[in-house]
């Protein structure tokens, strides 16, 4: 099967995208372990290993059609943040642009006639809704719990119930 170079370059994107997100991620955790948020460390890492997944899953695409994925150099993302709501707050804008990203390839293939990318891009256009919504979960508890000490603990403990094994 064919798809053309520009949908083929965009997916080979996506790839780093989503091994940059897995990178950030792990930075995130790695941040929230030094810094004592337990439970934070552990969801943030569970999430970078599910970027790692959505990576391997273009991969897997692009190689199963007879088109040799490209493996990218990973950019270092930040090594420090603010705070617990300043990470998930990066996170949400992350994902928005990862979103955005899909979408732009989603309309390409649909452009293109390209129904077999179309129809494989559909599990990430659900997935992006469902991390959009995580985020905003998460950053909805900041306003409902609060910003104090005991407050940053419940979020912690409830990011920690919330780094579920990934199943994908
Ligand atoms: Fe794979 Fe969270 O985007």
């Amino acid at each position: 099967m064919k798809i053309s170079s520009r949908i083929t370059k965009a997916l080979n994107d996506q790839i780093a995208m989503e091994a940059f997100a897995s990178n950030y991620y792990l930075s995130m955790a790695s941040w929230c372990e030094i810094t004592g948020y337990e439970g934070a460390a552990n969801f943030f890492y569970q999430h970078g290993d599910e970027e790692r997944q959505h990576m391997l899953k273009v991969v897997h695409y692009l190689n199963g059609i007879g088109v040799q994925a490209v493996i990218p150099q990973v950019k270092q993302p930040p090594k420090t943040f603010n705070s617990l709501e300043s990470i998930c707050k990066t996170a949400l804008g992350n994902e928005q642009a990862v979103t955005r990203s899909i979408n732009k390839i989603v309309e390409l293939a649909q452009k293109e006639k390209d129904h077999s990318t179309f129809v494989f891009l559909q599990w990430f256009v659900n997935e992006q809704i469902e991390e959009e919504k995580l985020f905003e979960t998460i950053l909805q508890k900041f306003v409902l719990i609060g910003r104090d000490k005991l407050a940053i603990n419940e979020i912690d403990k409830a990011l920690s119930s919330m780094a579920t094994p990934s199943t994908e």
